[in-house]
Formats: C-alpha cells, sequence, structure tokens
C-alpha cells in the first residue's frame, strides 16, 4: 500500500478500539481492488466525539465507521442521516462528501446478507431475537421487513417494547416483545425458524455462559450468534450439536464491513478477501 497526497483516509473511532477487526478486512480490500485508500484506527473518548467529527471535516477524512460507545452520539455532529439509522439511532458508517457528512448503519444489512449468503431466506419465517442493544436494533430493523413473525426479548423489556412499537407502526408486521427470561426464550424457540443471540451473553470473558438449554435446541433451527470473541459460542456448540444450521458472528461482522466498504469506495466489496483477513487475525486459518 502506498500512502501519497491523494490518498483517502478512513477509519473507525471506538473507546476501546485496540481489538478492532475494521482495519484489517477495510485495508486488504482496499489492497485487494487497489483502491488508492488508507484505514487507520481512533480511539476516541465520549468527551472528544464531537471533536473528533469536526476535526473528520477539518482534515477532509474520507469516512468513518463508529463502534461503541459512539454509535449514538456522532448522530448529532452530522448533516444527513439514512433512514435505517434515524429510525433506530444508531450510526455505524459516516461518509464525507464534499464536506457534507451522511450517516448510515450497516448492521441490519450485514446481519441480512450473512444469514442469506450462507442459504438462509427469512421470508415467511418466525425469527426470535434475543437482545436490543445497538446491534439487535438494527438486526430487527432489517429483519421485521422480511420475516413474517419478529419477536425480541431483552434484559431490559423497556427497549424491546419501544423497538417492537416503532418497528410495528413502520412495517406493519407482526412483532412481539418480552423479557429475556428462560421461560420466554424457551416458549420463543419452540415454533422459531431462526434464532439470533444480540445480546453479549457467552462473549468473552464469558464464553460458558449461553442464552438457551441445548434441550431447546433442534435440527430445523437456524442459530445465528453475532459474537465473534469466541469464534465459537457455547450457543453455537450446542446447536451444531442439536444438529441446528449454525452462522457464526464472523459471517455479520464481514458483511456489516462489506456493506461499509460499499459506502466508502462505491465499489463492489471483495468478500472473500475481507473474510480472509478477518480470519487470519482471529487466529482461525494460516496466512
Ligand atoms: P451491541 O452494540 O453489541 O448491541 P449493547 O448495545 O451494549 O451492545 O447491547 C448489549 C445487549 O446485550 C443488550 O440487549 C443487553 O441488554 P440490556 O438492554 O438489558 O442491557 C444485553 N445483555 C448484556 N448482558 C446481558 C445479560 N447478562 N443477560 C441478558 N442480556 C444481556
Amino acid at each position: 500500500m502506498v500512502i501519497s497526497g491523494t490518498t483517502k483516509i478512513c477509519g473507525v473511532i471506538g473507546d476501546p478500539i485496540e481489538h478492532t477487526l475494521s482495519p484489517i478486512m477495510q485495508n486488504a480490500a482496499f489492497e485487494a481492488m487497489e483502491l488508492d485508500y488508507a484505514f487507520l484506527a481512533f480511539k476516541v473518548q465520549v468527551k472528544e466525539v464531537g471533536n473528533a467529527i469536526n476535526g473528520m471535516r477539518a482534515l477532509n477524512i474520507h469516512g468513518f465507521n463508529v463502534t461503541m460507545p459512539h454509535k449514538n452520539a456522532v448522530i448529532k455532529y452530522l448533516d444527513e442521516i439514512d433512514p435505517t439509522a434515524k429510525t433506530i439511532a444508531s450510526v455505524n458508517t459516516i461518509l464525507n462528501k464534499d464536506g457534507r457528512l451522511f450517516g448510515f448503519n450497516t448492521d441490519g444489512v450485514g446481519a441480512l446478507n450473512a444469514l442469506e449468503q450462507n442459504g438462509v431466506s427469512i421470508k415467511g419465517k418466525k425469527v426470535l431475537l434475543l437482545g436490543a442493544g445497538g446491534a439487535g436494533k438494527a438486526i430487527a430493523y432489517t429483519l421485521s421487513q422480511e420475516s413474517d413473525e419478529f419477536v425480541i426479548l431483552n434484559r431490559t423489556p423497556k427497549q424491546a417494547e419501544e423497538l417492537s412499537a416503532i418497528l410495528k407502526q413502520k412495517f406493519k408486521k407482526k412483532i412481539k416483545a418480552g423479557t429475556f427470561s428462560p421461560e420466554s426464550i424457551k416458549d420463543n424457540i419452540a415454533d422459531a425458524d431462526v434464532l439470533i443471540n444480540a445480546t453479549s451473553v457467552g462473549m468473552a470473558p464469558n464464553p460458558d455462559q449461553t442464552p438457551t438449554l441445548s434441550e431447546w435446541l433442534k435440527p430445523e433451527l437456524v442459530v445465528m450468534d453475532i459474537i465473534y470473541n469466541p469464534l465459537e459460542t457455547k450457543l453455537s456448540k450446542d446447536a451444531k450439536a442439536a444438529g441446528a444450521k449454525v452462522i457464526s458472528g464472523v459471517e455479520m461482522l464481514i458483511y456489516q464491513g462489506a456493506a461499509s466498504f460499499e459506502i466508502l469506495t462505491a465499489c463492489n466489496a471483495p468478500i472473500d478477501v475481507m473474510k480472509q483477513a478477518a480470519l487470519i487475525h482471529l487466529g482461525k486459518v494460516q496466512n
């Protein structure tokens, strides 16, 4: 990669940022596509978000990915927000177009593509989503437009209820909300086609945790855990053992990154290159 006076500078802002995979995936993609772009990671404290976005304008930085905890905080500094990001009040991609900053959210489309590219259609299906945090909201927004029935269970039920009310009104679909509890998970999993874990249950440093009992899982179920650390969660292992189709968290990571790449470059993303770069970094495959 040659960085020169014409190179378009992009980056990811967040705190903590040390473990981000965005620079690894995006720079691999830029290189493979021979694009004059470079991607860095910026650790930005909560109190510096406004300065970071104003700095983006001042330095003519071409684009940002936005990660925790700034996905909501950046919104007030942007000029335009796309309908998805606006509804869920969460931006994970910012494009600087001639000084105007546009906010997008690619988490939902990332989840949808992760499912579809692995042969899973949501149309006519019952989806059970665990979690209504930043990622959960984005997934609910995109997938509930496709599904027949959508159920959101969250530890803080109010968040799931507010989300379902907004989506129900917007898409006129069958969307329900409830509490993340063993009883409601068991009840809803019984006739669900797709289970998505968008909570942090099972994430490092607690890889032995899982939101379901293994006996609730069945071969007809598709299970997508959006956690990618560990690469294979306890939920994924239990689902595999039950004969269910399992989609790993790396898939959503790649497809949301690919959608961001397409916003930043207006080119089709080299998915295989991005996936290989992420997996090498995660130690899953050898270089
Ligand atoms: P992300 O951006 O990854 O979605 P987040 O916005 O912090 O991260 O969301 C984390 C999700 O995990 C939330 O749905 C959270 O539930 P609350 O809204 O009640 O906080 C959920 N979560 C975190 N720890 C949990 C736990 N121990 N049990 C159940 N849900 C949990």
